[in-house]
């Protein structure tokens, strides 16, 4: 007996050492954890269970049934973050390159199974070569097995991926369709076709980071949410926005222990507005004076500066946040800030998490950059994910709310709940000195009498009243008292009931 109890230990021993000390040596000198290491950090302490450690590939081709190492390149299981439930694969970089093979996809899609049955998020830690070349079309087949499970989890469970190492070709797809994807700087990459590929078919030269890594991904193609420093830091914040999501869709987002005052007044917000209506303010800090304790989780911070989105706590329950940003084009809405806002705002709406909408927006950014890149389109996604969210809607128009981009910022027509205007906002078609233009065209030579009706249209409508004389905006409210009644209005509305007509699905202009 105790025989048997001994090879356990001794399998198990052998299982956890991965690819041996040599590799394992290499992954850390290129500053990266090992996959058992990466699990370490991310979970609470010995909260893990794994699966499958003993699981071997079938494969014999190419002799590799000389080489079956335990786990086949990937740690899978499930334990907690701070007390929840999540589940986790991370690939093993260490083992046959972390490659994908049929079997190393059978363990993945196993805890998939489980997250979504169970109705836990799943996290995927990839480092991986990508489909083992040595099994062909089963490789293949792993990896759709898994793409078809993050569709059919999308919406039903949160899926975080984290890039740590290569992830390329059809690899990328897993973590494209997830909800967030983090990247590790200067170790990470995603392409579809790497930098020789590139070379061959475009004659292109291009390094891999400079096609796929963290900067590329954060700052121009907008595939990453976010990049960190390294391992340690990418797993503790993913332990962070663990904490502000539920665990599935039909589960409540959490509601934590706060030690802020739900009344807080801030006086410094009521000169928050500059006395020019063009100059231009930082929304953040609106956004940190609003929240509980300050805390703001920012999602795609480098993408489309033009409008913030992420999470914060109010009362202690999560709210997703998205806001016109007046220092970055001047708060305008375009095609990445609109492809941006959308994605975030159907993410809140698919997991019950309440969305306050604060505006200070001139409108569509004209140009034909604009118009020949679909902005139509892209500015239609914005506008369908607020009219189609059933989340309580809460928004606060601090200055500027122009023309179309009015209706799309969770205006009271696309059913917004709650519809606060600070003193300072401008409600309007457009702008006083482009509306004057064009009404009083007739006087465009004479600066006087174009001064003059500038002037009459920024008193009749440049302001808060207008709108708040039809119903539009419910309550015109001091800045200091935002906090207050931004709480109380979601407090308000922790028993809303609201249901789409029944569809198969929806077609959302993609
Ligand atoms: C089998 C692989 C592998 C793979 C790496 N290894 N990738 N084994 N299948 N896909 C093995 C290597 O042979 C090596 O084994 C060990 O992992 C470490 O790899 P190195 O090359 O030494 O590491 P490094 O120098 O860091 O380079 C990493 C790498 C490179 C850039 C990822 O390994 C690489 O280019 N691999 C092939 C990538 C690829 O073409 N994958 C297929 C993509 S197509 P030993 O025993 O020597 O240590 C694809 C389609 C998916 O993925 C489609 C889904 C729809």
């Amino acid at each position: 007996m105790t025989d048997i109890l001994q090879e356990l230990e001794l399998r198990r021993a052998i299982a956890h050492k991965g690819g041996g000390d040599d590799r394992i040596a290499a992954q850390h000198s290129k500053g990266k954890l090992t996959a058992r290491e990466r699990i370490d950090l991310l979970l609470d302490e010995g909260s893990f269970e794994e699966f499958d450690t003993f699981v071997a590939h079938r494969c014999t081709d190419f002799g590799m049934e000389k080489q079956r190492p335990y786990g086949d390149g990937v740690v899978t299981g499930w334990g907690t973050v701070n007390g929840r439930q999540v589940y986790v694969f991370s690939q093993d970089f260490t083992v046959l390159g972390g490659s994908v093979s049929a079997t190393h996809a059978a363990k993945i899609c196993k805890i998939m199974d489980m997250a979504i049955q169970n109705g836990a998020p799943v996290i995927g830690l990839n480092d991986s070569g990508g489909a083992r070349i040595q099994e062909g079309v089963d490789a293949l087949a792993g990896y759709a097995e898994i793409f078809q499970r993050n569709i059919m989890a999308s919406g039903v469970i949160p899926q975080i991926s984290v890039v740590m190492g290569p992830c390329a070709g059809g690899a990328v797809y897993s973590p494209a369709i997830t909800d967030f994807i983090f990247m590790v700087k200067d170790s990470s990459y995603m392409f579809v076709t790497g930098p020789d590929v590139v070379k061959t078919v475009t004659n292109e030269v291009v390094t891999a980071e400079e096609l796929g890594g963290a900067s590329t991904h954060t700052k121009k193609s907008s595939v990453a949410d976010g990049a960190f420093e390294n391992d340690v830091e990418a797993l503790a914040e993913v332990r962070r926005l663990i904490d502000f999501l539920p665990l599935n869709n039909v589960a409540k987002p959490p509601v934590r222990p706060f030690f802020d005052d739900v009344g807080r007044l801030d006086h410094s917000l009521d000169t928050l507005i500059p006395d020019s209506s063009n100059a231009p303010y930082d929304m953040k800090e609106l956004i940190l004076k609003l929240s509980d304790e300050g805390d703001f989780y920012e999602i795609q911070e480098e993408f489309a500066k033009n409008i913030i989105t992420g999470f914060v706590r109010l009362e202690g329950s999560t709210v997703g946040v998205v806001a016109n940003q007046p220092m970055v084009l001047a708060g305008c809405l375009d095609i990445d800030s609109s492809r941006k806002a959308a994605r975030f705002v159907r993410f809140c709406d698919a997991f019950e998490i309440p969305i306050l909408t604060l505006v200070d927006v001139p409108g569509f950014l004209p140009g034909t950059g604009q118009e020949l890149g679909g902005v139509i389109k892209h500015g239609a996604k914005l506008l369908f994910a607020y009219g189609e969210a059933t989340v309580p809607k809460v928004t606060v128009i601090t200055r500027k709310a122009y023309g179309g981009a009015y209706d799309v910022m969770a205006s009271k027509h696309l059913r917004g709940d709650f519809n606060y205007a600070w003193p300072t906002a401008e409600i309007a078609v457009m702008g006083a000195k482009g509306a004057t233009e064009i009404i009083h065209r007739a006087d465009l030579g004479n600066a006087e009498k174009i001064a003059t009706h500038t002037q009459d249209y920024e008193t009749r409508f440049a302001n808060p009243f207008v709108a708040a004389e039809r119903g539009f905006i419910d309550e015109v409210i001091m800045p200091h008292s935002t906090r207050k009644r931004v709480c109380r209005a979601f407090a308000s509305l922790r028993g809303k009931r609201l249901t789409n007509p029944w569809k198969k699905h929806d077609n959302i202009p993609l």
